[in-house]
């Protein structure tokens, strides 16, 4: 058992600042423990969310000295004991309270996205995924959306007016998933990724694989190819040839 020092965020929308402790670590625990810790001895009306404490729920996304990362799966042993250990909520959404923040962005950017479009007249069990198609799509469905990586993504972290246009690296992957289905019937997945979603503003700076708790490579599986297509599809001059025979 040690002695830490700890700096937390106290505040909501209107204001606030960091707040210092003294607390107690015993060895094995987590930075979630000791903001729990806090709550139980310090600082009872402390807001955090969480949920499984177990790396799964994405809820205890916030910035640990200033790094994206889950509470729940921070180890206090990546920090020297002098070190001091800074929390503060994410910065890319707006503060509820404390540690909380309003990530509704992200869901009216999902709403916003077409669903799933298998043929209509397709009755249960007419249709079996190949394992090549499963594999595909598996990495994207880990995403546990912590949306540590739309919170990282300098496209809208330093630019809020961008948010309207940008959809952000979790809704990438969500797109190229469908993208990627075979049974999906949309063909527009990239065009819409590029009309609506604003995967142009996308400059691959990788911030958001590198932040990713389920290591999911958002850049180079997800959006490279999403944009790549949008591109061949769009200047390709075979394509642009196809299209206009097959529209006659
Ligand atoms: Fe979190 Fe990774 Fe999903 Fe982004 S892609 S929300 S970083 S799990
Ligand atoms: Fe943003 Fe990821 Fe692209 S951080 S700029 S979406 S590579
Ligand atoms: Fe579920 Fe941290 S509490 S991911």
């Amino acid at each position: 058992m040690s002695t830490r020092h700890f700096r937390v965020w106290r505040g909501d929308d209107e204001g606030g600042q960091l707040t210092d402790y003294q607390v107690e670590v015993n060895e094995g625990e987590v930075v979630l423990d000791i903001i729990h810790r806090l709550q139980a001895t310090q600082a009872p009306d402390l807001a955090v969310r969480w949920n499984c404490k177990a790396g799964k729920c994405g809820s205890c996304s916030a910035e640990i000295n200033g790094k994206p990362r889950l509470l729940c799966m921070t180890r206090m042993s990546t920090f020297t004991p002098d070190e001091t250990v800074t929390v503060t909520p994410l910065r890319n959404f707006p503060i509820t309270r404390d540690l909380v923040t309003d990530v509704s962005y992200n869901y009216e950017k999902a709403r916003a996205m077409p669903a799933f479009d298998p043929p209509k007249d397709l009755e249960p069990g007419e249709y079996r995924m190949q394992q090549v198609d499963v594999e595909r799509s598996q990495e994207f469905r880990k995403c546990i959306e912590c949306f540590l990586c739309q919170n990282v993504c300098h496209v809208t972290r330093d630019h809020e007016e961008n948010k309207a246009a940008f959809s952000g690296p979790r809704l990438f992957i969500r797109a190229a998933e469908l993208d990627m289905h075979p049974l999906d019937a949309r063909e527009d997945r990239k065009e819409f990724a590029q009309a609506e979603q604003g995967i142009g503003y996308c400059n691959i700076t990788k911030c958001c694989t590198e932040v990713c708790p389920e290591h999911i490579k958002i850049t180079d599986n997800a959006i490279i190819p999403m944009k790549e297509r949008v591109v061949d599809r769009k200047y390709d001059p075979l394509v642009w040839l196809g299209r206009k025979i097959f529209r006659r």
